[in-house]
This record gives structure tokens, sequence and C-alpha cells, in this order.
């Protein structure tokens, strides 16, 4: 029974001591400021390819909304209208887009408004 017990102590001695040497979590990193100069972002190259992998199982030729992001001229009128960017940001009063899913990570985020900033090529 002693040796039992003594073995629980050393256990949760051994617990312990792996819980508090344990490394601080780091802050996370502050978000890198929207650079838009760096690259030149056209449609062709990348664009679409963010278009056909998060939104045109929706919005096609079904015009989904009224979108069929297939189409480059879907794209421009949700950008110039501010849904493109209301919706993947999901900022307040609009649609979260893509819907029932995680929303598209920041460096795709960026992609699309720096595209939209720099003239939509
Ligand atoms: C699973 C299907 C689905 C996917 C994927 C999807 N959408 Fe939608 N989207 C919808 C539906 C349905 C609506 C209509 C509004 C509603 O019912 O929420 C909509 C509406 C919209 C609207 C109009 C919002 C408004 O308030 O009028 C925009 C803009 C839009 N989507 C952009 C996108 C973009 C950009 C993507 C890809 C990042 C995307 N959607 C992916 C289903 C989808």
């Amino acid at each position: 029974m002693k040796k039992i017990v003594l073995i629980s102590v050393a256990f949760a001695t051994v617990l312990l001591a792996c819980k508090t040497t344990k490394a601080p979590t780091a802050a996370p990193p502050a978000p890198a400021p929207l650079d838009c100069a760096a690259t030149a972002y056209t449609y062709e190259k990348d664009i679409r390819p963010i278009m056909e992998q998060n939104c045109t199982g929706c919005h096609n030729e079904n015009m989904k909304a009224g979108y069929n992001f297939y189409d480059i001229g879907s794209v421009k009128k949700a950008a110039v209208n501010g849904y493109l960017l209301g919706t993947i940001k999901h900022q307040s009063g609009y649609d979260q887009m893509p819907p029932n899913g995680w929303p598209l990570d920041q460096p795709t985020i960026n992609k699309i408004e720096c595209w939209i900033n720099t003239g939509m090529k």
C-alpha cells in the first residue's frame, strides 16, 4: 500500500513538472500590412483559381445570387459594388462567403483586395 502511494506521488510530481516547464505560448504575430506593390496580380493567374476553388461550385451558370464567378464580368461587378470584399471579409451587413465553411485565408483575401485596388487586370 505504501508503495502505491509513493508511486502515485512520484507520478504526480512528474506530471506537475511537465506542466510547469511547458513553454509560455507566444503572442500571435501581427498581421502583415497589405502591400499590393510587391506583386502584379492578374485575373488569370491569381483570381480565377481562387474563384474556381471556392466559389463557382455555387456561383456558376445558374447565376446563384446573380453571380457567375466563371465570368470575370461577374467578379468585377461584385468587386465594384463592394459585395466581393464584404462577403469574403465577413463584414457586417454582408452574407458570409463561402457559406457554412471556413473563411478564405488572409493571403487569399489580400490577393483579391490587391487585384481590385490595382485595377482588376
Ligand atoms: C455553398 C454554396 C456557395 C459557395 C461555395 C459560395 N456562395 Fe456566395 N452565395 C451563395 C448563396 C446561396 C447566396 C445567396 C445569399 C444567401 O442565401 O446567403 C450567395 C450570395 C453571394 C453574394 C451576394 C451577397 C448578397 O448579400 O447579395 C456574393 C457577392 C457571393 N455570394 C460571393 C461568393 C464568393 C466570393 C464565394 C467564394 C469565396 C462564394 N460566394 C461561395 C452560395 C455560395
